[in-house]
């Protein structure tokens, strides 16, 4: 199905350059670069390319608010949380403009954005309530010794995030760091800067001082390399391909063993078990796979289904894939808007391919959807086997890759089968069933009976190449801080 063909807002741009020291910079080389609205392929307005010169410049605007004798050091525990307050509402006060302004540039339909930017002020305000129990522990020594713990900010945190939750990524990585005491130099994606670029104008409103929170939006080989490498930033987060995390923690080892956290991608699996209530599989399926255009880390993309089933859930899938709505993101209607540029498009159409030519069953889609733009068809193989690329690559697209099992010690075998571990899911009325595959499973979340539940106050991350460190709850604060031991000799 496709939306009719109403045309976007008028969103206005407001920010385009580098934020640095709570101030707008050109960039240093004088460049800049077209960010794309992919709903249309047209340009949306020209961005200012931060590279290395301008990641340095950050650097010493964040070191200065580090300093140990700066206002935000100096800071009562209570004060930084309530600026985190501050900007939590922020974000929800200008929910309208922001979320047409995250749909103009990475697509999803104008709820979603909506959905992600409440996601975001919640995340802000769940670390602000952080700020002051980030506690140590005292530990037991000799007779004449008093030995405890510090959990101190790291320093000077980078932050380089992906485009398919431009708001949500940056909340994700602001919260725990801030809440910690730390600064940060945060990269957004190339493809979809304007979003951090409001909110920084935002996170100056809120009050925080200058250098805290720094935005450099630029490419990733030059600007987020400037990050991963640089000799004064203390630690980088990254989010994004696992081609890429393996570069950031190299550059970070190569340049100065800087602390690396990765949330990479993953090939992850749901499992349906033949007792499931069918109705409610295949639209926790559809929903796994197909939500953000499939643009998703966590995405559902290996769908084992027991044979006793298996033709039913197909069927029935493909009636549900096909009531989606797919065209312009700013219809009401719409529930399924573009991939977010040309190459992810491209590859996503030849992802399809192979999986023709590898012999498994197109049941619908598997093509664009629209003249203009990055659309696609939401789209569902059958008869899909472990070997075949589209079962083992991610596809980060719509695309249903539908396996079939008849026995659950060898579906496990094949859903661990994987060099990704992020997300896994089971689907059955028998919870020992349920319970044994959540302990089973090599993933960083099990969902029983649902899919890609993710709350900010429980941890998220990945198994094996899905990553290290994780982002969300109280763990999440642990990639934000450093333990110092105290050992008091009591003379
Ligand atoms: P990417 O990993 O290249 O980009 C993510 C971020 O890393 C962006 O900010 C980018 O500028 C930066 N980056 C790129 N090269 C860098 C480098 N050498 N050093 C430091 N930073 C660098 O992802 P891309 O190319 O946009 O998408 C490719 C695939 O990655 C997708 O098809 C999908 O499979 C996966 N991906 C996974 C995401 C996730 O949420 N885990 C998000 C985005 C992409
Ligand atoms: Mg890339």
């Amino acid at each position: 199905m496709s939306s009719t063909d109403s045309s976007a807002p008028g969103v206005e741009i407001k920010y385009t350059q580098i934020f640095i020291n709570n101030e707008w910079h050109k960039a240093a080389n004088g460049k800049t670069f077209p960010v794309i609205n992919p709903s249309t392929g047209e340009e949306i307005c020209q961005v200012e390319e931060g590279t290395r010169a301008d990641v340095d410049k950050a650097v010493l605007a964040a070191r200065k608010a580090f300093d140990i004798d700066s206002p935000w050091r100096k800071f009562e525990p209570v004060a930084r949380g309530n600026l985190m307050r501050k900007f939590a509402g922020l974000l929800r006060r200008d929910i309208d403009y922001l979320a047409n302004l995250e749909t103009l540039n990475n697509g999803k339909p104008v709820e979603d954005s909506k959905g992600d930017i409440y996601a975001s002020a919640d995340c802000i305000e769940y670390y602000a309530g952080w700020v002051d129990k980030i506690v140590g522990e005292t530990i037991p020594g000799a007779h004449d010794q008093l030995i405890f713990t510090r959990h101190e900010p790291i320093g000077v945190c980078g932050q380089i995030i992906p485009w398919n939750y431009p708001i949500m990524m940056m909340a994700w990585k602001l919260g725990p760091a801030l809440a910690c005491g730390n600064v940060i130099i945060l990269k957004p994606a190339e493809q979809t800067p304007l979003s951090a670029l409001y909110c920084a104008a935002l996170i100056k409103e809120a009050g925080f001082p200058p250098g805290v929170v720094n935005i450099v939006p630029g490419d990733g080989p030059e600007c987020g390399n400037a990050v991963s490498s640089h000799q004064d930033i203390d630690k980088v987060a990254f989010t994004g391909s696992v081609e890429v995390g393996k570069k950031v923690q190299e550059a970070a080892a190569k340049s100065n063993l800087k602390r690396v956290s990765l949330e990479l991608g993953g090939k992850s699996p749901l499992i349906i078990c033949e007792d499931a209530d069918i109705d409610y599989a295949v639209s926790v399926a559809h929903r796994a796979i197909f939500t953000n255009a499939a643009q998703n880390c966590t995405a559902g993309s290996r769908t084992f289904v027991h044979a006793k089933i298996y033709d039913e859930f197909i069927a029935r899938s493909v009636e549900l894939a096909k009531t989606r709505v797919v065209g312009n993101p700013f219809d009401d209607m719409t529930t399924q808007g573009p991939q977010i540029n040309d190459s992810q498009f491209k590859k996503i159409l030849s992802y399809i391919e192979s999986g023709k030519q590898e012999g498994a069953k197109l049941e619908c889609g598997g093509e664009k959807a629209c003249e203009k733009g990055y659309f696609i068809k939401p789209t569902i193989f059958s008869g899909v086997k472990d070997d075949m690329k589209i079962a083992r690559e991610e596809i980060f697209g719509p695309v249903m890759s539908v396996l079939k099992f008849d026995s659950y010690d060898d579906v496990l075998k094949r859903a661990n089968g994987t060099s990704f571990g992020l997300g896994a899911g089971v689907i059955t009325k028998d919870l020992t069933r349920g319970l044994t595959f959540a302990k089973q499973l090599q993933a960083g979340s099990v969902w029983v009976n649902d899919y890609d539940a993710v709350c900010n106050q429980a941890p998220f991350g990945g198994f094996k190449q899905s990553g290290h460190g994780r982002e969300l709850g109280r763990y999440g604060l642990e990639a934000y801080y450093e333990v110092k031991t105290v050992v008091v000799k009591l003379i």
